[in-house]
């Protein structure tokens, strides 16, 4: 239970600092948490001073830190943790340490173990981690949510959930406009690749949509860039809910990867028994065709930071996590993402060997 005190014109707000100035704290969670009429931006902590401070004059931020305990120190009653995957952890351990409340980015942790060591933490310190699963909160998701509960497609079988796509392309250019290598998309393979990165997501829609946990799973890849990463850049996976329920999830991070013009496959499809559910990002469309008719929805974007925000607010303010992913959701997608992803990477070496 956290109480709202007065920063803003007399209006209630929780103060929240957050661990990581790059690009989804720039696009997604600051615009939010400025809108948001609960929570106030207070503190940011970058250990790149460039970044913090292009950041904090962008969001007008009162405070930022490149010490970690100082950020800690400096007032703020929770954590968002932004940085990438490999210092989720620190983060946590940190913010953990100071008592804080937190809401991380996904993947919450590089494997099952890294996590498991961040629920521990937070439950000792008698303090929430949510995971920043903000697809949920998307109003397409809500809406899919609410017809598979309300039965308006039968009995969901089978869902096919792609989203393969070049992660801004394999080249991008130095301030000097020369050709370099794409150093997000580089990052992000060597985190895992496309099922640890984004596919998480969908792992977690699977098992929320259909209120029914993945008791199987079963995943290979393969290596569409030459590059040699470790792990595949075109993955796909199988998961066997307790339901009878079938999920297929596809992620790739090498589809057209060097193509001059990239094209981007988001789509979701429930099959139920009395009909299918159908949304097509590129195509821009959310229908439900059953044996009344077809029924198109309003259509929107994946993502939702601010109904996130609002859900993180509630939380906070009432100790009842109510429609925020939980640091195990956040556990069970990565340990399905992680370990599918091993295995192909196993394969492969087995193959080699041969
Ligand atoms: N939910 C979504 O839709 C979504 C979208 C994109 C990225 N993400 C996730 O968000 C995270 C960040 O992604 P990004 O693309 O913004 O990365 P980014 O590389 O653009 O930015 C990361 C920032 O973290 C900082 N940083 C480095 N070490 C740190 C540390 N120890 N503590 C705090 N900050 C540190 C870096 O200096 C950088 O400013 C990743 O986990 C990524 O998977 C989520």
């Amino acid at each position: 239970m956290m109480e709202l005190i007065d920063t803003r014109g007399g209006s209630k707000m929780l103060k929240i600092g957050l661990m990581g100035c790059g690009k989804v704290a720039g696009y997604g969670h600051l615009p939010a948490i400025a809108k948001s009429a609960k929570l106030d931006v207070f503190a940011i902590y970058d250990p790149d001073e460039g970044r913090l401070c292009d950041m904090q004059r962008k969001f007008d931020v009162p405070f930022a830190y490149t010490d970690v305990d100082r950020f800690m120190q400096s007032g703020i009653d929770a954590v968002v943790i932004t940085s990438p995957a490999p210092f989720h952890l620190q983060n946590v351990v940190d913010a953990a340490r100071y008592g804080k409340p937190v809401l991380c980015e996904k993947p919450l942790a590089m494997d099952e173990a890294e996590a498991k060591e961040m629920i521990r933490l937070a439950d000792e310190a008698g303090v929430a981690l949510y995971t920043a699963f903000d697809y949920r909160f998307s109003p397409v998701s809500l809406q899919i949510k609410q017809l598979v509960q309300s039965g308006e497609i039968g009995e969901v079988r089978l869902l096919r959930l792609v989203y393969i796509w070049n992660l801004h392309g394999k080249y991008g250019t130095d301030e000097l406009g020369r050709q370099i290598l794409n150093q997000r998309r580089e990052g992000r393979m060597e985190e895992g690749g496309p099922l640890v990165d984004c596919g998480v997501h969908q792992i977690d829609l699977a098992r929320w949509w259909l209120g029914s946990e993945v008791t199987r799973y079963e995943g290979d890849g393969v290596w569409i860039d030459d590059s040699l990463y470790e792990a595949p850049d075109h993955m796909y996976v199988r998961l066997d809910h307790a339901s009878g329920a079938k999920t297929m999830v596809e992620m790739s991070f090498s589809y057209g990867h060097t193509a001059k013009e990239p094209l981007a496959h988001f789509t979701y499809d429930l099959i139920g028994t009395e009909g299918i559910i159908r949304y097509d990002r590129r195509e821009q469309v959310f229908e439900m065709r059953n044996s009344k008719g077809t029924t198109r929805f309003p259509f929107a974007g994946e993502k939702n930071f601010a109904g996130m925000y609002d859900a993180f607010a509630d939380a906070l303010q009432t100790g009842d996590p109510g429609m925020m992913p939980t640091a195990r959701d956040g556990l069970m997608a990565t340990w399905i993402a992680r370990t599918a992803t091993d295995e192909a990477i196993g394969k492969k070496r087995g193959e080699t060997s041969e």
